[in-house]
């Protein structure tokens, strides 16, 4: 699905920037132009971005991390 029109930039492309390791949307903005005509796109690009957060993470049953 279209995320930015303007761009021509998809859910999928957002989502495989989010794995390489873009977590904002500046990010966005830089490695594919999210963003950057009209604007429209922002909430549903850092939704995306949220998204991949969430899923990293961790759950409930995580260990403690060494201090
Ligand atoms: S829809 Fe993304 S900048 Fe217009």
């Amino acid at each position: 699905m279209y995320v930015c029109l303007c761009n021509k930039v998809t859910d999928r492309q957002i989502r495989d920037a989010a794995r390489r390791g873009c977590c904002r949307l500046d990010d966005l903005r830089v490695e594919l132009g999210v963003a950057t005509c009209c604007g429209a796109c922002a909430e549903t690009a850092e939704g995306l971005l949220d998204e991949r957060q969430q899923n990293n993470a961790p759950g409930p049953f995580a260990l403690p991390q060494p201090a």
